[in-house]
């Protein structure tokens, strides 16, 4: 017979999967969840080869793993490989959250969602009826137009360095609501109609490189935000919004924390509190 003092609760594993990984804040994000609400999850970070990804998914199905974070560069291949997809992920084209159920893979992009919580929790900033510029024009811009629109902003513009790009991306969403595309030059030449934008969004790998997307001054509205997905450092866009002495200047970290929030409510149903968290990680980032 069974003593039930013999039972051993079942911990369950999760894990985020991409390449480079070592520097992935997403393991100790979610370890701090997972106290914070009790839940028994372990979470580990895997690397993965290229060309490895859909084997290493299969060897954590077949371990009974719950649930994924999926990061650079794997978030397309995981896209195509999962049995159903929400609606948002859908539209990203890319995922960064897999739920497994009973063998089946569930696919979300919780990244978009991410910045709007962010944006709205965090820096108590409302999307509706605003104008957002929104900078760059792959994968990370892709991932949060839906997100953002649903939130019924005034209009979002896409500028890109590679204009048409933005305007594939823009069609691409305009059924959701007022999206249009631009060059940067066309910014300096007053597509503004006078307009001043409310936020605008660096969705482009410039920071990582240290460089400044090439912005005109007298763009955004004093009251306005200037927001980075990067995090880690003031990046030169930071730095330029500083410069334009605007209300709300900040990095990603939020974001980070928010996308991770919503991947541990859909795997544990529950949704934890990540001012603590992202409070902790700030001041880990200054220290
Ligand atoms: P991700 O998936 O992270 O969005 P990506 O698909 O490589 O990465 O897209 C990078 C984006 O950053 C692109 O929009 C790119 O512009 P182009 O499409 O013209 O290449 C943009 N980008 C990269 N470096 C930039 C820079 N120094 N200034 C402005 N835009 C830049």
């Amino acid at each position: 017979m069974t003593d039930i003092f013999d039972f051993e609760p079942r911990v369950d594993d999760y894990a985020v999967m991409g390449n480079p990984i070592k520097h992935s804040k997403s393991p100790q994000i979610h370890s701090l969840f997972a106290e914070q609400t009790k839940q028994l999850i372990n979470y580990t970070a895997i690397q993965v080869d290229t060309g490895g990804f859909k084997q290493a998914v299969g060897n954590f199905v077949a371990n009974k793993g719950k649930g994924l974070n999926i990061t650079v560069p794997f978030k397309e291949e995981a896209w195509a490989l999962v049995d159903e997809r929400s609606e948002r992920a859908e539209r990203a084209g890319a995922l960064n959250t897999i739920k497994i159920k009973d063998g089946k893979l569930f696919g979300d992009n919780t990244d978009g969602i991410g910045l709007v919580n962010d944006l709205k929790n965090n820096h108590n900033i409302t999307i509706k009826n605003k104008r957002i510029l929104l900078m760059g024009a792959g994968g990370a811009s892709r991932g949060v137009l839906a997100p953002l629109l649903s939130e019924s902003p005034k209009e979002i513009v896409i500028v890109n360095r590679t204009a048409s790009k933005a305007t594939i991306l823009a069609e691409h969403f305009n059924d959701l609501g007022c999206v249009t595309a631009c060059g940067y030059d066309n910014l300096a030449q007053g597509v503004l109609n006078g307009e001043l934008f409310d936020i605008v969004i660096n969705a482009t790998a410039a920071s990582l490189q240290g460089e400044l997307p090439p912005l005109p001054d007298k763009l955004v509205t004093q009251q306005g935000c200037c927001y980075d997905m990067m995090y880690g450092s003031q990046t030169p866009f930071m730095q330029w919004g500083a410069r334009q002495t605007i209300n709300t200047i900040t990095d990603g970290l939020g974001m980070l924390v928010e996308q991770a929030a919503e991947s541990f409510y859909i795997w544990r149903e529950v949704r934890p509190d990540t001012k603590p968290v992202l409070e902790l990680l700030r001041k880990q980032l200054v220290t």
